[in-house]
């Protein structure tokens, strides 16, 4: 099981040092692997906090570049550099704002593993499409743009459920995992409104295979009540 805790644009360098001090001091289950992705500025102090655990770091995006006239943008080896251990790709909200598309997140993908590192590849439908029936159709196209990797993990994020409270009944969760499981032969997260009360539940399904964790992985206590619920399911 992964677990993964996506803190989006928050946490700065001190409180990210703060955090990462807090959870080496959790009994984290050894059955689970914990992750953390920080913004860019916070890496190198959650990478140095963590040094000699288990407790992997992620990026939340990757140039599929290694370097270049690419303003705004980070690469693989600028990533590798500092120690980090991987990066998620795709997060619908980079889609939804940042005019990323399948295309854009199957080279950033690319890149970041043929560099070295891990990647969390999101994909997920949104409201509209769950509701004209789409939901497969979207599942299909956007994964198999990506390729097969020992290194590559996807999330399932439904749109509709990130930051709304709404989940994904553990049913949907599954039926959306077998799809893509169909398409690629990697492990599967669910993301979206995952809580220390319902991850049970959800990762308890057998096509689930670990959560992408948003707003309930900000708090140190929260994430590792997520991290045990995992443990064993
Ligand atoms: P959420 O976010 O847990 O706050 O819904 C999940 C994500 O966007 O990765």
């Amino acid at each position: 099981m992964l677990i993964a805790g996506n803190w989006k644009m928050a946490k700065g360098p001190s409180e990210a040092a703060a955090f990462c001090r807090a959870l080496r001091e959790a009994d984290l289950p050894d059955d689970v692997d914990a992750v953390v992705c920080p913004p860019f500025t916070s890496l190198a102090e959650a990478v140095q906090t963590l040094a000699g655990t288990e407790i992997g770091v992620f990026a939340q995006n990757c140039h599929w570049e290694r370097e270049g006239a690419f303003t705004g943008e980070v690469s693989a080896p600028m990533l590798r550099e500092l120690g980090v251990y991987g990066t998620i790709v795709g997060h619908s909200e980079r889609r939804q704002w940042f005019g990323e598309t399948d295309e854009t997140v199957a080279k950033r993908a690319g890149a970041a593993l043929a560099d070295g590192l891990h990647v969390i590849a999101c994909v997920g439908e949104t409201e509209a499409e769950r509701e004209a029936g789409e939901t497969e159709a979207v599942l299909r196209r956007q994964t198999a743009v990506l390729e097969a990797d020992d290194n590559l993990v996807v999330a399932y994020e439904p749109v509709w459920a990130i930051g709304t409270g709404k989940t994904a009944t553990p049913e949907m969760a599954h039926e959306a995992h077998e799809v893509i499981k169909s398409v690629l032969d990697v492990p599967v997260l669910y993301g979206g409104s995952v809580k220390p009360d319902n991850a049970a539940e959800l990762l308890a399904q057998g096509a689930v295979d670990g959560a992408l964790v948003g707003g309930a992985s900000l708090d140190v206590d929260s994430f590792v009540a997520i991290c045990r619920a995992a443990s064993h399911s």
